[in-house]
């Protein structure tokens, strides 16, 4: 094997790893997963997979034995994206001027909203030094958000959660590809690590490993002045007007990416700790609708290119000024749970990979609080003043 071939081998590893699968489901936890799927809307061009449902069970029992296996009790982390840089204190507004068959669900025009936003690396090395390339994530939570969630039954969970990553599209469509990717990337077996290298690219493919080089090469210099995708689609209203978006966040203003001399290996939380210590931070929240139909739903890898389906300025998100990087913050953050299925109907998740979220997330995010013994409760009681509870075992979804 050629040294380039072997690099990008290592760099498919890194990749699933911050694209994990799942949780130690028991036989209970299958037949619970298997129930709560989601349909698939043909109106969108959603089409379930042969063996999908089957692929999202394996896969959260392949992640979840995995943290299990990697964390102590009381140190669980997710399974991707494991190193926040931190979490912050947002307000979203909806610009007032926006056009009718946008302004949806949480799209109120001039409605503004409190927001945790999480930023992290996605390998599944928390340790991992922030020079290194990676996937950068962003995660947004719009709190007070006055409906249930497609997740009504997820302890109260009242909130709009919007997931981004620093890359437009997704590494893999294929379910049995992605659990085969999975299964290789966490087994304990001489054989499959030994031949690692040789496995995981047969479970990409050559597109699947062009997207996991270019996903894991990406440096940064701040994540507060870097630009997020949704990598893979959402629906945007309800009834027969509703239509396919994808979204993306922004910087206000445009910025170049060095990373600065003699970074250290968590130098991305201090640049955000030094921005918001003088300033405040802008970014922006696109929405890009589908333009063709020939823009599948359920086609992670190809991107909907700007020219074709150019992006309208939603929202505006300020961060101000602000001092985040506190024990009780930082502890406060990693108790979160995002998952794009804490959403609004107006903005149900679209496509196989986002239909295996739903479940994968849920169980997840519950085997890691359990490991550390954390009981979430009512988002309500967060609306008014999202700063951290003194007690952190009261926590927001
Ligand atoms: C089937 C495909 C995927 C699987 C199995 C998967 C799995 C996971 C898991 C297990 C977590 C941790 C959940 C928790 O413990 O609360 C996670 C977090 C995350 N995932 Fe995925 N993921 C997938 C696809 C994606 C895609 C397409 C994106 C693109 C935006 C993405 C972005 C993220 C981000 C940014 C986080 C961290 C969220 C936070 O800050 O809490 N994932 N993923």
């Amino acid at each position: 094997m050629r040294l380039c071939e072997f690099q990008t081998a290592l760099v498919a590893v890194s990749l699933v790893a911050a694209f994990p699968a799942s949780t130690a489901a028991s036989d209970n936890s299958a037949a619970e997963i298997a129930g709560s799927y989601p349909q698939a809307d043909e109106f969108l061009g959603e089409k379930l997979q042969a063996g999908e449902v089957e692929a999202a069970v394996e896969i959260s029992k392949i992640i979840s034995s995995a943290i299990q296996r990697k964390y102590a009790p009381g140190q669980a982390r997710r399974d991707a994206h494991p190193k926040a840089h931190g979490c912050v204190r947002a307000k979203f507004t909806v610009h007032e001027d926006l056009d009718g068959t946008l302004s949806q669900g949480v799209f109120s025009p001039g409605k503004s909203y409190s927001a945790w936003i999480r930023f992290s690396n996605g390998d599944g090395d928390p340790n991992r030094p922030d020079f290194d390339g990676d996937g950068r994530g962003m995660a947004i939570k719009l709190l007070d958000i006055g409906a249930d969630t497609l997740m009504p039954d997820d302890q109260g969970a009242k909130t709009q959660d919007f997931i981004m990553i620093s890359h437009p599209v997704f590494l893999i469509n294929d379910v049995k590809d992605y659990t085969s990717l999975i299964n290789h990337v966490n087994s304990d077996s001489w054989f499959v690590r030994i031949f690692r290298p040789l496995l995981l690219p047969l479970d990409l493919g050559f597109r699947g490993l062009g997207i996991a080089r270019d996903t894991t090469a990406k440096k940064i210099d701040n994540p507060l002045k870097t630009r997020y995708w949704s990598m893979v689609p959402y629906q945007l209203g309800v009834g027969e007007q509703r239509q396919a978006v994808k979204f993306s966040a922004r910087p206000c203003s445009t910025h170049s990416h060095a990373v600065p001399e003699g970074a250290g290996k968590d130098f991305l939380r201090a640049a955000m700790r030094d921005t918001l210590a003088t300033q405040d931070a802008c970014m922006e929240f696109l929405v890009q609708p589908r333009t063709s139909a020939s823009m599948s739903v359920e086609d992670s890898q190809t991107e909907w290119l700007e020219a074709e389906a150019p992006f309208h300025t939603m929202a505006r998100i300020d961060i101000p000024k602000q001092e985040f990087d506190t024990p009780a913050q930082n502890e406060f953050c990693e108790n979160l749970s995002y998952t794009p299925w804490h959403a609004l109907p107006e903005h149900k998740p679209l496509g196989a990979v986002n239909r295996m979220r739903k479940v994968i997330y849920q169980h997840i995010s519950r085997v890691r609080r359990d490991m550390n013994n954390v009981s979430p409760t009512d988002i309500q009681l967060r609306q008014e003043d999202p700063s951290p509870p003194a007690d952190t075992s009261r926590l927001p979804r």
